[in-house]
């Protein structure tokens, strides 16, 4: 499966509540949703959606009175109901990939907050044929840093872990490079080991939240998964937590890298609608 182009435009932009510094600073802001064209798709899929950095809560008027959810929570339903039938796309015939950081504090009194993301993993679960991916810097289930148990049958998490779903293979580092007393972080050499065990001839996406950066073009990631990755190029990498203006970019080893922080991409086969 090869990227052959994302729009440059958002084909739609959806409100949402972003968090503020202090009470009341909250502001109203739009998800981009791009879409995009890969060679192929395995058969059963007509779609493959990535997302990442959602941080973030639905609107007033979404919420009706209620508490408001996490935007991620509300996004599965959007994308069912408003998005996906005007591309001619069944949920049940699309995968998901979250690539981390999906909580924003109740109150978007506080940016960066951690909290528990199991709503939003179950809430995709819900509307598609399955669900996989990793956790951002800021994520927990339940209080913990991986999820105890399954968050559903069709939703499977990966941490330095391999599934193969719709016969794409996929494998997954959850967390940052940083120092591993705080929360969802590795050492250089976890974050090495890691990537060395998951990165193989035969993966065909490598999901993380951090990813490598390509200073040479302006874009912002890690020196270390870089320089990594140079030496062991995996085909695709689907990746947050730094956001570039632009979601695709390809490293000098081939490697392609999806940058899903803060938009959903909506990748379609070419040729199919
Ligand atoms: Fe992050």
């Amino acid at each position: 499966m090869k990227i052959l182009s994302i729009s440059e435009q958002p084909s739609w932009c959806l409100p949402f509540l972003n968090a503020g510094k202090g009470p009341g600073g909250f502001y109203r802001e739009t998800l981009p949703v791009q879409t995009g064209l890969v060679d192929r798709l395995p058969e059963g899929l007509d779609a493959l959606i990535a997302t990442a950095d959602l941080q973030g809560r639905e609107t007033f008027e979404s919420a009706c009175g209620g508490p408001l959810l996490l935007l991620g929570e509300v996004l599965p339903q959007i994308l069912v109901d408003e998005i996906l039938p005007s591309l001619g796309i069944e949920a049940q015939r699309a995968g998901v990939v979250l690539a981390g950081d999906l909580y924003t504090v109740p109150a978007l009194d506080k940016r960066g907050g951690s909290g528990d993301v199991t709503p939003v993993w179950q809430a995709f679960g819900r509307e598609f044929q399955w669900v996989t991916g990793v956790a951002g810097n800021h994520d927990t289930f339940g209080n913990l840093d991986r999820p105890a148990s399954r968050m559903g049958k069709n939703i499977h998490y990966l941490d330095g872990e391999e599934v193969e779903l719709s016969g794409l293979r996929i494998a997954g580092i959850s967390g940052i490079v940083g120092n591993p007393r705080r929360r969802q972080r590795k050492t250089d050499q976890q974050f090495v080991a890691s990537l060395e065990k998951c990165i193989h001839d035969d993966l065909d996406i490598l999901v993380m939240h951090d990813g490598p950066g390509i200073p040479e073009q302006g874009l912002k990631g890690s020196a270390l998964i870089r320089m990594t990755v140079d030496a062991l190029p995996p085909k695709l990498i689907i990746r947050g937590h730094a956001h570039w203006d632009t979601a695709r970019a390809t490293l000098p080893g081939g490697t392609d890298v999806l940058n899903v922080d803060g938009r959903v991409v909506i990748l379609q086969a070419n040729g199919k609608k």
